[in-house]
C-alpha cells in the first residue's frame, strides 16, 4: 500500500524536484500540498506549485498557508531561485487555482480526520506545521513522521550560522522539534553532498523526455549562485534528499540526537544545535542525516524523472 503523505514546501526550484519524485513515485500517495511562503513570497509558492503539479498532470489539491514568520521578519531566497521562485518558461501558467481552504485548516482536518496515520514531508519554513500543531495538538497522534530539509549540524547557508529554511522561522523549527513526533531531520551537512555536477544534467537531458530536459535546465538555473557563492560545481538539490529517504532510506545514514534551535537574537539566531553526546540531559528527538550516497540518489532521480514524460 502506498504511503500516504502530505508535502508543504516553498516552490522554489529544489522543491519543484521534490515533488516531481513524488509524483513519480508509485510508492507515494500525495494526499495534498501546502504553500508557505520561503524561497518567494506566498503567492509564488502557490502559484508554482499549482504550475509543476499541472505540468505533471497531477490533481492533488493545493492549499495556501501563511504569508509570514510566527515572529520573525521575512527574508527571501530569490537570488537563487529567480524573482517569480521557479524561472521554468517551459513550465507554464497553472490550469487551477488552490483550495480555498487554508493550509493550516486543510492540515488539522486531514489528520484529525484520518483513520491512520500520515507522513509530512516538509521543504521549507516550517510555520505551516508548527500553527496547526498549536491548534489542535492532538493532531500530533496521527502524524507518522516528519521529515524535513532544514538546519545544518555544520554551517548555515543564509547565515553564517543558519540554514535558510530555519533561518526564516526558528520559533515554527523548535515548535516542530518539541512535539514528539518522529522526525527525520536533513541539514546542509548532508544535501550539500547532493550537487546536480555537469554529468548529472546531462544524464537528465539524455533521458530525451520533456521532464529530464526542463528539470535540467532548473537544475543549471539554480547552479549559478552555488558556483558564484560556494564555488560548488552544481546545484544542490537540498529538498529531494527528504522523498529520497522516504523511498530509500539506505541512500543515507541517519543518527538519533537531540536537536534544539537558537531562538535569541545573535549570531547563532536559527541555528540548529545538536546535542550528539546527551549532554543536555534531554532526550532524543530527531534522526538526524549524517551522511548521504549521491550516486544513488541521481539514480533514483534519474529513474523516477524517467518515469515522467
Ligand atoms: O536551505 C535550503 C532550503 O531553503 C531549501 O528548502 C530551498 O528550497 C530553500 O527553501
Ligand atoms: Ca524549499
Amino acid at each position: 500500500m502506498a504511503k500516504r503523505i502530505i508535502i508543504d514546501c516553498d516552490p522554489g526550484i529544489d522543491d519543484a524536484f521534490l515533488l516531481a519524485m513524488a509524483v513519480a513515485s508509485e510508492e507515494l500517495e500525495i494526499l495534498g500540498v501546502t504553500t508557505t511562503y520561503g524561497n518567494v513570497g506566498l503567492s509564488h509558492t502557490t502559484n508554482n506549485a499549482l504550475r509543476v503539479l499541472d505540468w505533471l498532470g497531477s490533481s492533488v489539491p493545493v492549499h495556501a498557508g501563511v504569508d509570514r514568520a510566527i515572529l520573525s521578519s521575512r527574508v527571501d531566497a530569490a537570488a537563487y531561485h529567480g524573482e517569480t521562485g521557479l524561472e521554468a518558461p517551459e513550465i507554464g501558467q497553472p490550469r487551477r487555482g488552490a483550495e480555498a481552504e487554508n493550509a493550516i485548516h486543510y492540515l488539522v482536518r486531514t489528520l484529525a480526520g484520518s483513520p491512520d496515520k500520515i507522513t509530512l514531508v516538509a521543504s521549507g519554513p516550517l510555520t505551516n506545521l508548527a500553527i496547526a500543531l498549536r491548534l489542535e495538538p492532538s493532531i500530533a497522534d496521527k502524524i507518522e513522521q516528519i521529515i524535513f530539509m532544514g538546519g545544518s549540524t555544520d554551517y548555515g547557508n543564509d547565515s553564517p550560522a543558519a540554514e535558510f529554511n530555519l533561518l526564516c522561522d526558528p520559533h515554527a523549527a523548535q515548535i516542530v522539534l518539541d512535539s514528539g513526533i518522529p522526525t527525520v531531520m536533513f541539514g546542509l551537512n548532508v544535501t550539500h553532498q547532493v550537487i546536480a555536477t555537469p554529468r548529472e544534467v546531462e544524464r537528465m537531458r539524455a533521458l530525451g523526455n520533456r521532464a529530464g530536459r526542463v528539470f535540467a535546465d532548473m537544475a543549471e538555473f539554480f547552479a549559478k549562485v552555488y558556483r558564484e557563492r560556494y564555488g560548488f560545481a552544481g546545484s544542490a538539490l537540498h529538498d529531494p534528499c527528504t522523498v529520497a529517504w522516504l523511498l530509500r532510506p539506505e541512500l543515507f545514514e541517519t543518527r538519533a540526537m537531540r536537536v534544539d534551535v537558537e531562538t535569541n537574537s545573535g549570531l547563532s539566531f536559527g541555528r540548529t544545535v545538536h546535542d550528539i553526546w546527551g549532554l543536555s540531559g534531554k532526550p532524543a528527538n530527531a534522526e538526524v542525516a549524517i551522511d548521504a550516497n549521491p550516486d544513488g540518489f541521481f539514480d533514483l532521480l534519474l529513474t523516477l524523472l524517467n518515469r515522467l514524460n
